[in-house]
């Protein structure tokens, strides 16, 4: 049975830029009533303003993920749009880090595990009730290519997406029988904000990877894999051939990313 985005009720955190935005927009384009969830109320405005024809199904609440009082507002917001029930929640707020781990303070670690991690925990967990009444819900939890290999200099954020890999898989089997799915999108590089916002980074500290899609691609391939109902996506072919040239010759893929 698919997901079917008209007349779906969805919360998607991390809405006011890059992939999370472009969900935002192809989701409210597809029939779906919409709450978002971001720091920067401008941004969230500015994307009410383009999606001006359906901005009655278009919410927003303001504030930070790791926010118990944030979560509250959402999740109080979805249970009025939708008498109760809730269809989709997209875990997609995310922040990285680069630098090598020795040189990183706890704060660091702790901040990328308290957005990338505890917050889609903490979220799921509030949602759960809604979605036990929705229509064929999902939980769709944006992860990386990195939670399936891990590469140097990114340690913090490596660890946050192999923690939310490991708890969507138990998840998933947790819920198989209440006909919850969870789905699991794992984008390469993406050409968004994202290594703008680095915490605690030196500035002009880049990141190393090759080749990116735009948030609008991966927002798209996201979307279909909701729709879908798939369990697992890794998105590019870049993607693909790291994480199965790393599970056919780990040895190898060691030393290669060692250099
Ligand atoms: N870009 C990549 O190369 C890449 C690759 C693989 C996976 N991903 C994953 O894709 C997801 C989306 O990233 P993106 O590429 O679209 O980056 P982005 O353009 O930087 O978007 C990140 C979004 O998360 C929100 N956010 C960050 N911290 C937050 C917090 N504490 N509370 C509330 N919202 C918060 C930001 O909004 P505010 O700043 O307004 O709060 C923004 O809307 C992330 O989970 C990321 O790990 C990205």
């Amino acid at each position: 049975m698919k997901f079917q985005v008209d007349g779906a009720v969805a919360i998607v955190t991390g809405a006011s830029s890059g992939i999370g935005w472009h969900l935002c927009r192809q989701l409210v384009q597809g029939g779906a009533v919409v709450i978002a969830v971001a720091r920067r109320e401008q941004r969230l405005l500015q994307l009410r303003e383009e999606i001006a024809n359906d901005s009655d199904r278009f919410q927003f609440v303001v504030g930070d993920v790791t926010d118990a009082a944030v979560r509250g507002r959402a999740m109080e917001l979805a249970n009025r749009l939708g008498d109760g029930r809730l269809d989709l929640i997209v875990n997609n707020a995310g922040v990285g880090a680069i630098g090598p781990f020795e040189l990183a303070s706890e704060e660091r670690l702790r901040r990328i595990m308290e957005v990338n991690f505890f917050a889609p925990c903490e979220w799921t967990r509030a949602a759960l009730p809604l979605l036990h009444r929705g229509r064929n819900s999902v939980i769709c939890n944006v992860s990386s290519v990195l939670g399936h290999r891990a590469v140097p200099d990114k340690s913090e954020y490596c660890a946050s997406k192999f923690a939310l890999h490991g708890w969507s898989d138990s998840l998933r089997a947790e819920l198989a029988s209440s006909g919850i799915q969870v789905t699991l999108v794992s984008p390469s590089t993406t050409s968004s904000e994202f290594f703008d916002s680095v915490i605690d980074t030196q500035a002009g500290v880049k990141s190393k990877s090759v080749g990116s899609w735009t948030p609008e691609r991966v927002a798209r391939s996201t979307l279909a894999a909701i729709v879908a109902r798939r369990s697992e996506v890794i998105l590019s072919l870049g993607g693909k051939a790291l994480v199965y040239a790393d599970r056919i010759a780990p040895s190898l893929v060691n030393f290669v990313v060692q250099r």
